[in-house]
């Protein structure tokens, strides 16, 4: 970098931001400090905008106002750093920017204050987002000064400061939990710390803190929460990172319907208070059988309807073979229906959808375009007309409806139709970002078999207590039982979930011993809870959001990355610090720790 005169701040105070200024100013001396967003050098006059978080100014250095200012302008350049003394005035008729609140003043320069210089940046604050990725998130303090990027990050902060705000006001307390901790399972790899002092033990970073909180119920604090980072190794995805955070709450004396009340006056309070959208309430409720059933996925976008239809009975008097041989097999016949479809649908739409459905795993797509004269569809010689009026009614479909039909077993139907659902909708802009469709999903399976190991996992987790009416299954058939857990769901996320606790200890016993984990397993991995639990546990319950993805639909942007200030890549690699990192030999050695060397690749 060239010798540049830097200059001190000296005693300078800033009067105000780079966003403030306005007609009414006029006349007033103002000193504003800030970065170089753009620069014009038209010889005589030269015009910088001047940008800080609030905004941006247009300053003049004129010669006739400064002389000296002026020269110096001559070489500022961008991201420059400046403190900038000088008048408020109109800008001339023709240069007001209707754009920028600022837009009709700008400050006439009468001294300048060159407070650092810059490199030339890896990429332009002000200009398109070209750069790649690694390039941004290793410049991620420079990305950070981008005003649309700032102002997620803003308004992160409204959004916690909110539901603080809320949870205060509802009697709960915000309590910290250890992150060098235990395990706690939440079906992701943990991420370890050795210890030092105790070599050959390793700390878990909390999945979440879902056992502590359990244990503030106990201890009787009644009604906790916590915003607070939760670390999970799993496969990245845009709505996952490995650290993330949540909105943690916990309540003791409840049933679910009072941990959704508390939740949904939470909805409620931060949408109106951030995006000033009214939320209905109560939010509706749908069992898990029956979302599943109605979008093939427990976590349905509801801003759109074309619900999934049942076709198995008519599909069964058809002569298609393909239809009949999925049922004989125990499978199903499902269609949804895109009203007013067909015109839009062309033969290479259709063809594109049929891909989707292969690339999900499903066999193919059977399609019919309903029209005025009836069928057009490769089905059409294989359903007799008193079938096809059965299935147009079962599908409510009227001429220029497109039908999409599945068949295969029911899991696979519902899957991949849920995706073709979604896939559909986008095509055809049916997810617009300011409608905001909750619904929660509720008593969702208690257990699920894992073919991987074997064994019956929890859905939830293995704290959640069974709906009691299924108490008696969990003996003969425990995959049966329903769970007292509850999901949030916005606009096809799932933005949290939550369960009623067991608090009994025999029945948490019975629980590990359905789940495979053997009393002296129990008792290493979590006999602090079952020794708690012998002490006057309360019935419990509670729920964690995820505050990332609320955030990100709240702010309408596509990833939690967008959210987060310094976000990880999807390798789970920290680009700006080059985290994580190889470690000195003598600290390895000092925690008792040798590498197994590099395997094969
Ligand atoms: P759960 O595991 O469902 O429940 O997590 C709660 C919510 O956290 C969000 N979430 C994530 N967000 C970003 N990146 C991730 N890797 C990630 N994983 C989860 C989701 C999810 O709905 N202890 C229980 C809560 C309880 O029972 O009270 C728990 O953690 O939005």
């Amino acid at each position: 970098m060239e010798k540049i005169k830097i200059n001190s701040l000296g005693d300078w105070k800033r009067t105000n931001d780079c966003g403030s200024l306005r007609q009414e100013d006029v006349g007033r001396e103002a000193i504003l400090m800030g970065w170089v967003n753009s620069r014009r050098d038209l010889g005589n006059l030269i015009f910088i905008d001047l940008r800080d978080r609030e905004g941006i100014t247009q300053v003049v250095f004129d010669p006739q106002v400064d002389k000296e200012s002026h020269e110096r302008a001559h070489i500022l350049r961008n991201e420059w750093v400046l403190a900038v003394k000088g008048t408020v005035n109109h800008r001339l008729e023709g240069q007001i920017n209707p754009n920028l609140p600022t837009g009709a003043i700008e400050l006439r320069a009468s001294e300048l204050r060159v407070l650092n210089a810059t490199e030339t940046p890896p990429f332009q604050v002000d200009g398109a987002v070209d750069a790649s990725e690694t390039l941004r998130l290793k410049y991620r303090y420079l990305e950070l000064r981008r005003p649309q990027i700032f102002g997620v990050l803003r308004r992160r902060h409204e959004i916690a400061s909110s539901v603080r705000q809320y949870l205060n006001k509802e009697g709960f307390i915000e309590v910290e939990t250890p992150f060098l901790t235990k395990s706690t399972p939440e079906g992701a790899r943990d991420y370890l710390v050795p210890s030092r002092v105790n070599r050959g033990f390793f700390y878990a970073l909390p999945q979440s803190p879902q056992l502590f909180k359990q244990l503030l119920m106990i201890a009787g604090f009644d009604r906790y929460y916590q915003i607070v980072r939760c670390f999970r190794d799993e496969d990245l995805r845009a709505d996952r990172q490995p650290e993330f955070t949540q909105v943690d709450l916990e309540m003791a004396f409840v049933d679910e319907e009072a941990v959704m009340a508390v939740v949904e006056g939470m909805m409620k309070d931060i949408f109106e208070e951030i995006l000033k959208k009214e939320i209905d309430l109560p939010i509706k409720r749908m069992e898990y059988q029956e979302t599943m059933d109605r979008f093939g996925t427990d976590r349905p976008d509801t801003r759109f309807n074309m619900e999934l239809k049942d076709l198995t009975e008519v599909a069964d008097r058809s002569d298609f073979r393909i239809f009949k041989g999925a049922i004989a097999s125990g499978g199903v016949v499902k269609g949804i229906n895109v009203k007013r479809g067909a015109d839009f649908f062309s033969r290479k739409i259709l063809d594109e959808l049929s891909q989707t459905v292969i690339d999900h795993g499903g066999k193919g797509l059977a399609w019919v375009k309903v029209k005025e004269n009836g069928w057009q569809s490769s089905l059409k010689k294989f359903f007799k007309e008193e079938e096809k009026t059965a299935l147009n009614e079962r599908m409510d479909a009227r001429p220029g409806d497109v039908i999409l039909i599945m068949a295969d077993n029911a899991r696979v139907v519902n899957e991949v139709l849920g995706v073709l659902r979604l896939d559909v909708a986008r095509r055809l802009d049916l997810l617009p970002n300011d409608i905001y469709a909750f619904v929660w999903i509720t008593r969702f399976p208690l257990l699920a078999y894992d073919d991987n190991e074997d064994r019956l996992q929890a859905v939830h987790h293995p704290f959640t207590s069974p709906v009691e009416e299924d108490l008696h299954m969990l003996d003969q058939q425990p995959e049966k039982a329903r769970a007292r857990s509850y999901d949030l769901v916005l606009n096809g996320a799932e933005i949290g979930g939550g369960s009623i606790r067991i608090h009994d200890i025999v029945l948490q016993k019975k629980m590990f011993h359905i789940l495979g984990v053997t009393p002296e397993e129990a008792d290493s991995k979590f006999g602090f809870l079952l020794e708690a639990l012998k002490y006057g546990a309360p019935p419990h319950g509670g729920m964690a959001l995820g505050f990332d993805r609320l955030v990100a639909i709240m702010a309408g942007v596509g990833s939690i990355r967008e959210t987060i200030a310094f976000p990880k890549t999807t390798s789970a690699t920290c680009p700006l610090t080059d985290a994580p990192s190889r470690v000195a030999g003598d600290q390895l050695e000092e925690l008792g720790l040798v590498l197994a060397p590099e395997p094969d690749s």
